[in-house]
């Protein structure tokens, strides 16, 4: 694990809503910090890390911004990547094939899985093009939740099975020498210590295994609490009950807080069980978490990773 940040590209993915953008944008920022030139990739029209990472307004899809020192951001369109590639290949394309719209429907009505497979080429060339020639050293994929995420990842494999030639077949093809090579690509799932999203990890890492013969590097266990009380003190706060109110409701905070920890510790023994390499991110008590928060999750992960 401790090499992670060495490779060319680290894929994040994890339950909705657990705090897989959050955790990607903060290892962007200690891979930056390291001197890495990083690019962090939003997919499905999302947009929110530049704002995260304290940018301002986001830029158009599909166009490449630094939004710190050596710390990029983008967001991977299949539109956008079918039309550069037809671009680039202009000379041996009819014209009319380079109306995007048209040419994008055309394929993706002939190919299952052809916007995950593009975004996916897409993220692949962003990880060719080396830190040293104007590139990046290394591409981080801010990627959709687990099953749409173990699509995507499927994309050149489902491609090449059905498209035996031509050079779309050898992009999938290269893609999926990049997701199979452990020195270049690296797995990463973002979870937290609830049940549900502990089952949908221990199936990640099943399915990952099954599908790409790969592991999980890492498992961030998100927003996690700490248990501060000590029994003894736990007790000695029980007596404080009964006095003034807000005695009353820092009381019962404590004992929440206590009992959420507990209970948390309990998920994170069934990742542990399985053997998942399990580094832990306490809950950051802020209003909304910003660039400042971010850099706090980065020094946390820097302490494990
Ligand atoms: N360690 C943390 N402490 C406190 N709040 C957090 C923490 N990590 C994430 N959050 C908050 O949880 C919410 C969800 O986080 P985030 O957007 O990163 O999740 P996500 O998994 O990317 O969601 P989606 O599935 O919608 O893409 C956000 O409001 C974020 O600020
Ligand atoms: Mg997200």
């Amino acid at each position: 694990m401790a090499d992670l940040l060495e490779r060319k590209l680290i894929v994040v993915t994890g339950k909705g809503g657990v705090g897989k953008s959050t955790i990607a944008a903060a290892l962007g920022i200690l891979a930056a910090r390291g001197g890495r030139r990083t690019i962090l990739v939003e997919v499905g029209g999302q947009r929110q890390l530049p704002r995260l990472l304290g940018h301002g307004q986001p830029p158009p899809i599909g166009n490449e911004v630094e939004v710190t020192d050596r710390l990029w951001t983008v967001t991977a369109d299949p539109e956008r990547a079918l039309t550069d590639w037809l671009a680039g290949a202009a000379g041996r394309l009819p014209a009319r094939f380079l109306t995007s719209r048209t040419s994008f429907q055309y394929f993706a009505a002939a190919a299952p899985g052809a916007g995950e497979l593009l975004n996916m080429i897409k993220v692949a060339d962003l990880a060719r093009r080396s830190g040293r020639r104007g590139g990046y050293d290394l591409v981080i994929l801010d990627a959709p939740a687990t099953g749409h995420a173990l699509a995507m990842l499927a994309s050149p494999q489902t491609f090449t099975t059905i498209v035996r030639g031509g050079p779309m077949a050898a992009k999938a093809h290269e893609v999926q020498a990049l997701l199979d090579d452990p020195q270049r690509s690296g797995y990463l799932a973002v979870c937290q210590s609830n049940e549900l999203a502990v089952s949908e990890t221990l199936e990640l890492a099943q399915s990952l295994s099954a599908k790409t013969g790969r592991q999980l590097e890492a498992v961030a266990v998100n927003c996690a609490y700490s248990r501060r009380f000590s029994a003894a003190e736990l007790e000695r706060l029980g007596q404080l009950d009964g006095e003034l109110p807000a005695v009353r409701n820092a009381v019962s905070a404590a004992h929440t807080v206590n009992e959420r920890a507990r209970l948390q510790a309990r998920q994170l023994a069934r990742l542990r069980r399985a053997k998942l390499p399990v580094v832990s991110v306490p809950f950051i008590f802020e209003h909304r978490l910003e660039r400042r928060a971010l850099e706090r999750v980065a020094d946390h992960l820097a302490r494990k990773l």
